[in-house]
């Protein structure tokens, strides 16, 4: 008797040390749930804003053109882009009547980006060609995020990303140069004949006063102040943007003429630089090849000749890396002449 009694107190003791074992631990899994549950949120929250943290937008604009849409996408896929956090948007414009093109809404949908994020946006209501340059890419000034702007009838070459980066970290401290074109066998923009704009090839850049729109890649902080004063009072409502010697002047009173001058939003920047004297930076590579080119699709401004601007750089030289310092990039004026 004694004894089972004993045996029943050790069991009780026994079952009760378990017991309160069980209870401890469902406590202390519980809290330790919760702080995972905590932390979880917290990791997620943090990658969720990581991932609007790009090192480089490219950001095309189209409006009817799905065969060149898909073209440019096609180059954009074949780019390298050494594992940086890249986000790539299609920017759709609407006819004045409020419609889009839906072959166009369906290729952009179809394609898939290799490299990074995709999003395919439908602009709310009819922009043109103003509203899709000058709402698309709204940086904070001191952002350290590249942007390219790329207009559906141009493709780039498989260094286009390359040669951003590069000169992006060497010159984008050098507060007058405004931003860097793309393209390749740049022509002139003074009134007179059309000619290539050339530099030694000492270096593989150089600076012009007015920029270049097939492939741009601006520089933030000046871009940033350009669309702050096209936007102002004193901005494009109340200003003639006139250049001297620059054909842009007669190119938008042409346009003007005919009704289409608000398709031609170039001579704002293009004005605006030569006001705050500002450079372009274009690329000096050899053959005027180019890190864009343009297809010369028919189109608001072009005729359609169906031959293409300049041919793609296609292979990358480490030479091209020695890049020189700002002083000594050569600089021209309007007229294509070396300054300095
Ligand atoms: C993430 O972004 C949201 C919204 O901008 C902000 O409220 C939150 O504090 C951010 N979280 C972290 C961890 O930075
Ligand atoms: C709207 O405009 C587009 C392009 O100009 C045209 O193709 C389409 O037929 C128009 N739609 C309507 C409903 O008027
Ligand atoms: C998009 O993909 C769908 C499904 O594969 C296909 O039926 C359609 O024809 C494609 N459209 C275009 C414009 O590429
Ligand atoms: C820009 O940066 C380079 C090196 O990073 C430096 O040598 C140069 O002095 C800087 N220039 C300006 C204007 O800050």
């Amino acid at each position: 008797m004694y004894k089972t009694c004993n045996k029943r107190k050790v069991f009780k003791f026994f079952f009760l040390l378990l017991f309160s074992f069980i209870i401890a631990h469902c406590w202390f899994s519980a809290n330790t749930y919760v702080e995972n549950r905590l932390m979880k949120t917290a990791a997620d929250t943090d990658i969720k804003n990581q991932s609007t943290n790009y090192k480089l937008y490219i950001i095309v604009l189209v409006y009817d053109r799905y065969w060149s849409l898909i073209r440019l996408l096609d180059s954009v896929n074949s780019a390298l882009f050494y594992s940086d956090r890249v986000k790539l948007q299609v920017w759709i414009d609407r006819s004045a009547n409020g419609s889009y093109c839906p072959i166009t809404y369906q290729t952009a949908k179809n394609f898939t980006f290799r490299f990074g994020d995709y999003e395919v946006k439908v602009h709310p209501r009819h922009v043109g060609l103003f509203g899709q340059w000058l709402t698309t890419w709204v940086p904070e000034p001191e952002s350290k995020d590249i942007a390219v702007i790329l207009e559906d009838d141009l493709t780039v070459s498989k260094y286009f990303y390359k040669y951003i980066k590069l000169v992006h970290e060497k010159y984008d401290n050098v507060s007058e140069i405004n931003g860097y074109s793309l393209q390749g066998g740049m022509k002139r923009l003074s009134v007179g004949k059309r000619k290539r704009l050339t530099a030694p090839h000492t270096s593989n850049v150089f600076l012009y006063p007015s920029m270049g729109p097939w492939g741009f890649s601006p520089k933030n902080r000046n871009w940033r102040k350009f669309l702050d004063w096209f936007n102002s009072p004193e901005g494009h409502e109340k200003t003639q943007p006139f250049i001297p010697e620059h054909v842009a002047w007669f190119w938008y009173n042409s346009f003007r003429k005919k009704g289409k001058a608000d398709t031609m939003w170039t001579i704002w920047h293009r004005y605006y630089a030569w006001k705050n004297n500002e450079y372009t930076m274009f690329c000096n590579f050899r053959g005027f090849a180019g890190l864009a080119n343009n297809y010369m699709e028919p189109g608001l401004h072009v005729g359609g000749s169906r031959k293409k601007s300049n041919p793609l750089l296609t292979h990358w030289d480490s030479q091209y890396e020695h890049l020189p310092v700002p002083e000594e990039v050569p600089r021209l004026d309007l007229k294509g002449n070396l300054i300095s």
